[in-house]
């Protein structure tokens, strides 16, 4: 049997739970509220029921999944209204905007006793999945240097994003995505150090890029990076281990690996650079490195909602776990006090 969901805000990511519920097996889609008449009329022209308020909504028994997909800043007070009227609730993330926040909406996920949990949909991404595998496989040993980057041109949104009272700004954008994904991939360390950095090209108010450098407890450099400006992106994943090394250059892209065979080499010819030749900074070949691909992983983000509804049903615990949602809004908050100290701060996160 199908559990029904009830949408909040249908807007962007509105629309893509309701394209979601439309095509789901555990799902099917009640109806949808949003504060504007014009999205709720846009509802009622596809066919889809629109709740004239918010208690409306929340007061149809037959709903027993909230999704919220609001702008960041009005998630607690919809999820903790969702809850006391008896919805297990999906947030979109950023879950909200601080830690304190997010304490009280767990504590009335506990209080009502229902399922609480936020939409980290890029844990089903392929290049995040591939850098996950190469470092738990070890197969170019112990990774050291984890480098991962979002780049586009077109700056920070126009919206609600660029606005600070409605928690706008990259770090909480994107940045909540590449931080959870940090967390899973190195899945056995704390983080022990934070060193963030905002850039504001294009908006002053809240950053419409950034730099947020982690370095964990087991000694693992990981950077976050988002920028809005860049007309040239870096790859997507750049990694280093202890005997090789790998780059995902794009979404969609292979993972590339070259791993070292022989450490030592004789005879290595020296590049020519303009000011001499240099050995240390020489190419390597196929006498020492072996370059190969690792597979796609099978991946479905639909998988989220299925792991939700099995939760409802007390079959599985919830993928996205609330020590995990509290482990990435507590880096965000000692990213924004890094920025404004800017300085490093020591955690243990
Ligand atoms: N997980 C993802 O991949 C992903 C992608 C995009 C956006 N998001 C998140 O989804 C949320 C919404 O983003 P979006 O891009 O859809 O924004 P949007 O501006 O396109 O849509 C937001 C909608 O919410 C409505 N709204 C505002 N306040 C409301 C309220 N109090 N009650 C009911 N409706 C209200 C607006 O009228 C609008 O239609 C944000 O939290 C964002 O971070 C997640």
């Amino acid at each position: 049997m199908k559990h029904n969901l009830g949408i909040v805000g249908f807007g962007g990511m509105g629309g893509w739970h309701q394209r979601h519920a439309f095509e789901s097996d555990v799902v099917s889609l009640a109806g949808i509220y949003d504060i504007k008449e014009e999205r709720r009329k846009a509802a009622e022209e596809m066919g889809i029921h629109a709740y004239p308020t918010l208690e409306a909504l929340l007061a149809d028994e037959k709903i027993d999944i909230v999704t919220i997909a609001t702008p960041n800043d009005s998630h607690k007070e919809i999820a903790i209204k969702a809850l006391a009227a008896g919805k297990n609730v999906i947030s979109e993330k950023p879950v909200t905007l601080d830690t304190a926040d997010l304490q009280e909406m767990i504590d009335a996920s506990k209080k009502y006793g229902k399922i609480f949990s936020v939409h980290q949909n890029r844990r089903w991404d392929i290049d995040f999945l591939m850098t996950k595998r190469l470092y738990d496989s070890k197969e170019i040993g112990k990774l050291f240097n984890i480098e991962s980057r979002i780049h586009g041109s077109r700056g920070i949104p126009g919206d609600w994003r660029g606005k600070k009272e409605h928690g706008g700004g990259m770090l909480y954008d994107w940045g909540v995505h590449l931080i959870d994904q940090a967390l899973q991939v190195v899945s056995d360390s704390r983080v022990a150090e934070v060193f963030c950095r905002f850039d504001h090209l294009t908006n002053k108010e809240v950053d419409d890029g950034f730099r947020m450098d982690m370095i964990f407890e087991n000694g693992v450099k990981y950077l976050v990076e988002v920028g809005t400006y860049n007309f040239i992106s870096m790859p997507r994943f750049y990694i280093l281990g202890e005997m090789g090394s790998a780059i995902v250059r794009d979404w969609q892209d292979k993972c590339e690996v070259v791993r070292c065979k022989e450490w030592y080499q004789d005879n290595v010819t020296p590049v020519v650079t303009a000011a001499g030749l240099t050995k240390t900074m020489a190419p390597r070949d196929s006498l020492t490195t072996e370059t190969y691909y690792i597979d796609r992983p099978k991946s479905d983000v639909h998988d989220y909602y299925r792991n939700f509804c099995k939760a409802i049903e007390g079959k599985e615990e919830q993928i996205v776990k609330h020590g995990e949602m509290m482990r990435v809004m507590k880096l965000i908050e000692a990213g924004f006090e890094s920025v404004e100290k800017n300085m490093p701060v020591k955690v243990s996160i």
